[in-house]
């Protein structure tokens, strides 16, 4: 179970994050960034926010803690934007808060260095739990304090979006050639020897129980709410052994540039170098 709180004050919203993600307090005097179960991206995101965000955290990897919070939209009555009153109008009941990380900075892969080791444990991490929203262009990956930390899983495990063919779906390959990470030559061999027998049947049930039963009722197809959290147990559970198989890093080649920031045409080839003969001060 998440640890529970009220939320107390809306203080402002998140511009950058598509859902309109706010920035609230509660009554614990914590600060979180809450997303609210009335977005239109819809309650399975809160659900993967939590699946995985918890798996994360357990498995080592830097995520802010989670937390359930009470919304009673009345504390957004003097909001003056529209939209954010919509929003919480409809998101009365129990939301997602992740803890707040004050003067965190966006990742920038040209500005900060990520080791092979710790590249791949995360694209490790991600291909397991089919992440699609960890790319150069949305990299939802913060610097706190000077380490990484991983936000934003409310685009993964696409298969709980179609139960039926969810078997199918968790055996596909994960293409990570677009990964923030990718140009840190990510060692995913030793990730996945580190990290996949960490992913056991009694961790990912541990992690599915703490999603709230609201997140999961009447989930069409699914008799109970258990239910529902056994078929991310085996969703998960068999990809973790043998995704490191089917992860493509896609080294950016000649042919076939990344349009990655870092890997421009530039430095795939040799630029002339200004010679005395050239009669060239250098530059
Ligand atoms: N825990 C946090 N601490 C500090 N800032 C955060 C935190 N979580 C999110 N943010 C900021 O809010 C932005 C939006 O958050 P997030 O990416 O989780 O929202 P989203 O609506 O899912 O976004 P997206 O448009 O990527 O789907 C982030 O890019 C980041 O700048
Ligand atoms: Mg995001």
């Amino acid at each position: 179970m998440l640890s529970e709180v009220i939320a107390t004050r809306y203080v402002t919203p998140l511009r950058e994050g598509g859902s309109l993600p706010g920035i609230v307090e509660a009554d614990d005097l914590g600060t979180y960034v809450m997303k609210f179960t009335g977005a239109g991206q819809g309650r399975k995101t809160l659900v993967a926010e939590v699946i995985c965000g918890q798996l994360g955290r357990r498995l080592g990897l830097r995520v802010p803690e989670l937390v359930a919070m009470q919304l009673d939209p009345v504390i957004g009555l003097g909001e003056p934007d529209e939209e954010v009153q919509a929003l919480l109008k409809a998101s009365g009941g129990l939301n997602l808060g992740m803890d707040f990380l004050p003067g965190s900075l966006g990742f920038d892969p040209l500005a900060y260095e990520v080791g092979p080791a710790e590249a791949g444990r995360i694209v490790w991490f991600d291909a397991l739990i089919n992440n699609v929203d960890r790319s150069w262009r949305n990299p939802n990956t913060l610097v706190w304090h000077g380490d990484l930390w991983l936000i934003d899983h409310g685009a993964t495990m696409i298969w709980h979006h179609n139960w039926p063919g969810a078997k199918t779906s968790a055996a596909k390959p994960y293409d990570a050639s677009d990964h923030v990470l990718a140009r840190f030559g990510p060692d995913i061999a030793s990730a996945a020897a580190e990290l996949a027998p960490l992913v056991t049947e009694e961790l990912l049930t541990e992690v599915a129980a703490d999603v709230p039963d609201e997140w999961l009722v009447d989930e069409p197809g699914f008799d109970t709410t258990d239910a529902v959290r056994r078929a991310y147990v085996e969703a998960l559970l068999p990809r973790a052994a043998t995704i490191h198989e089917r992860l493509t890093l896609g080294a950016p080649a000649k042919a076939r540039p990344s349009q990655a920031p870092g890997w421009l045409a530039e430095r795939l080839t040799p630029r002339p170098h200004p010679t005395k003969k050239s009669g060239g001060e250098g530059r």
